[in-house]
């Protein structure tokens, strides 16, 4: 039996190290005939002696036919995204801030900024953990089951030197070949092609059957380690461990000393990024040193210490043959540009936006017009300009429409704002929009409601705001059906069978669970996105302490500025919205805080008082927020009460010297996540 087990972990090791040499040093060693033979001695021995199977064997690469629903999983550090840039003085601004927050020597590493989906993978005593999506940055979903078929991706770390546990990030990709290939076969096959590679990375690695996954040949490169008792204090030699431990850490980074040497990077690589063999949208700028990161600090969703550098658009010259208006959630009219349909980095383009009517103005666009269209990312493409030299002798200057094209309001113009807007809060689209708001994934997440079927109840007056959906009973849905058009111009015909409309009701029924933060994101209070509601929730801990909220109030907390504050004013005055709000307590929708019950994630700090002082490798309201959620109480004074301080780097000395007089136990922040962890 030792024999068997024996045997089992040679096989398990020497189809790693092979699999590694193939998929991450592209040098193998053996034949693929050579490896199959293990691979199947080795899935034979897993069979027969099921005791010894391991989540990270080689032979859990080829995935499930299981069918899985992702789990939530909250990061352990918020997942942020970057400031983008895109010239060299955006770059040299960057630079400078920089420089005079640090006032200190400083090297960047330029990398290149990988097109794909980010993920978090989390290693534990040298084994895959976790791996989990970007999601909206702070919880994700689970794919670990899709990310163990990524052949690039150790399963098991080699060498040694790693921290107990940490996570590393980055880039899953699909190369542009596996691309190219994969949609040749989706279209033999009748299915819709993936419009670019990021997609569809992004497609495959939500899957829910991870065999499927398999398949796909998906690729990860790695940019990023955090955690406790990283090998270096610099983030490039990080990453060069991160090497020798297996993962696919590509060559191309390289330290800088200057806005110069980035820009050389930059050229070199804007020139030379169509040899790669993956997509590259972009390089990335990283402040070397950790404390240095550290000292920059971040923002609510980006870091002060890096920033990205965008290439330019691709961009091509094609016919504007219409102008119509669309209406959108909030009323805003922009204008479309209806194109002769055209190939632009990878998708046909038939219509852009043309932003405005000062734009329009501008840009002196006219209908019949031979105009310049760009594409950057997965932005909707723009109209950024006219050919003069090729518009024709009859053409005639456009008016902006001065009416709603949907209810016929006369459109106006706030002051100091560019858009022109329907003022008709009952207009369709702006009924449909908030309704839309509501049902959607970070806010209700009521995605029964989905595909059409909202649409439907809108036309059949069933639904005219979102207090409707809970007063909506079974014998009034099943046998709606409606023929909609979609946007390609297919029709596509919506019924609602007695199995659709149960279902639709209990997705209504269960978001009356969903937690006070995301109703008020849901509400749709202007310039109150998911960060906003967050900080408001929070702060006020239910709707009423809100809506009575003075501006000083309001302002007092952090991120909220006066256009914000004066927006939640405004929507509190009015008489509509507050028989709204009335509507759905009625309804059963959470309007306060539940500190008790929801978003709490253990009892380990049960009836403990927390003082928390310093700086930490997250945000500081992340810890405190995360000291609620295990049952603790945040104070801000040190006091005979306080059971402990939580201390990060540069705790205040005062503080210090009062946790010591009084005997109050001082942890770091390490200690505090296995405090809570326990
Ligand atoms: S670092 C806190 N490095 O770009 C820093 N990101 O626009 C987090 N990305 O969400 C990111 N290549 O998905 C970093 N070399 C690279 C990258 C990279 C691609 C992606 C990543 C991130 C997005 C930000």
């Amino acid at each position: 039996m030792e024999q068997t087990e024996q045997r089992i972990n040679t096989l398990r090791r020497e189809l790693e190290r092979h699999n590694y040499l193939y998929y991450v040093q592209s040098q193998p060693v053996i034949s693929d005939y050579d490896y199959d033979m293990m691979f199947k001695e080795l899935e034979q021995l897993e069979k027969q002696y099921p005791m010894y199977a391991d989540p990270n064997s080689p032979t859990q690469r080829v995935g499930s036919d299981v069918n899985v629903e992702f789990r939530q999983v909250k990061h352990q550090y918020p997942m942020l995204s970057l400031d983008n840039t895109y010239n060299e003085s955006e770059l040299a601004d960057f630079d400078a801030r920089v420089s005079k927050e640090l006032a200190a020597a400083h090297r960047y590493v330029c990398e290149l900024k990988y097109d794909g989906l980010s993920v978090s993978l989390t290693y534990r005593n040298g084994e895959l953990l976790r791996a989990v999506t970007r999601g909206d940055g702070i919880q994700g979903d689970d794919v670990t089951a899709n990310v163990r078929t990524v052949r690039s991706i150790p399963l098991k770390l080699h060498g040694g030197g790693w921290p107990e546990e940490f996570e590393i990030r980055g880039e899953i990709v699909m190369p542009r070949q596996v691309f190219e290939k994969l949609n040749i076969e989706r279209i033999e096959a009748g299915e819709a092609p993936f419009a670019n590679p990021r997609n569809a990375a992004s497609g495959t690695l939500k899957m829910q059957n991870s065999a499927q996954v398999a398949k796909r040949s998906l690729d990860c490169f790695l940019y990023f380690l955090l955690g406790e008792n990283l090998p270096a204090t610099s983030h490039y030699e990080n990453l060069q461990k991160a090497r020798e431990w297996g993962f696919k850490i590509p060559f191309y980074a390289s330290l800088c000393n200057s806005v110069e040497e980035i820009t050389q990077f930059i050229a070199e690589w804007d020139a030379g990024r169509r040899s790669l063999p993956f997509d590259i949208d972009g390089i990335v700028v990283k402040v070397d040193d950790l404390s240095q990161q550290r000292q920059l600090g971040v923002r609510a969703k980006s870091p002060r210490w890096a920033v990205a550098y965008k290439f330019p658009a691709e961009r091509v010259e094609t016919r504007l043959d219409s102008i119509s208006y669309q209406v959108g959630r909030t009323g805003v009219v922009t204008p479309v540009a209806n194109l002769e349909p055209v190939r632009l980095a990878g998708t046909t383009v038939k219509r852009a936006t043309l932003h405005n009517a000062d734009q329009m103005q501008l840009l002196d666009i006219r209908e019949g017009d031979t105009v310049f269209v760009e594409k950057g990312g997965e932005i909707i493409p723009k109209v950024i300009g006219v050919n003069p030299d090729k518009r024709p002798a009859d053409s005639v200057p456009t008016q902006f429409i001065t009416h709603c094209p949907e209810c016929g309001s006369a459109l106006l113009r706030n002051e100091g704002e560019a858009a022109w807007c329907c003022p008709n809060d009952r207009c369709p689209p702006q009924v449909k929009g908030r309704i839309e708001h509501f049902i959607s994934r970070k806010a209700m997440n009521i995605d029964s409601l989905g595909e059409g079927k909202l649409e439907v109840l809108y036309d059949k007056g069933l639904v005219r705001d979102v207090a409707d959906l809970y007063g909506l009973r079974r014998e009034q849905l099943v046998g709606l059906e409606k023929i909609l058009t979609g946007e390609d111009g297919n029709r596509r015909k919506i019924a609602f069978g007695q199995r659709t409309a149960e279902n639709m009701l209990a997705g209504i029924k269960a978001s009356v669970q969903v937690p006070f933060e995301r109703v008020l994101y849901a509400v749709g209070i202007r310039f109150v996105g998911e960060t906003i509601a967050r900080k408001l929730a929070r702060s006020f801990k239910s709707i009423d302490a809100l809506a009575e909220a003075t501006c000083e109030q309001l302002t007092a907390v952090d991120e909220i500025g006066e256009r914000i504050a004066g927006s939640v004013a405004d929507f509190f005055s009015r008489e509509d919205n507050l028989a709204l709000l009335q509507r759905l307590k009625q309804a059963g929708l959470r309007f306060t805080v539940d500190e008790d019950a929801r978003g709490r994630k253990s009892d380990a700090l049960q009836g403990k008082t927390v003082v928390v002082s310093g700086v930490f490798s997250i945000p500081r309201d992340d810890i405190k927020k995360m000291i609620e959620e295990h049952g603790g109480k945040n104070t801000g004074s040190i006091s005979s009460n306080t059971d402990f301080v939580l201390a990060g780097e540069k705790m205040g000395p005062e503080k210090l010297k009062k946790a010591e007089s009084l005997h109050i136990p001082i942890i770091s922040e390490e200690e505090f996540y296995k405090l809570i962890e326990s």
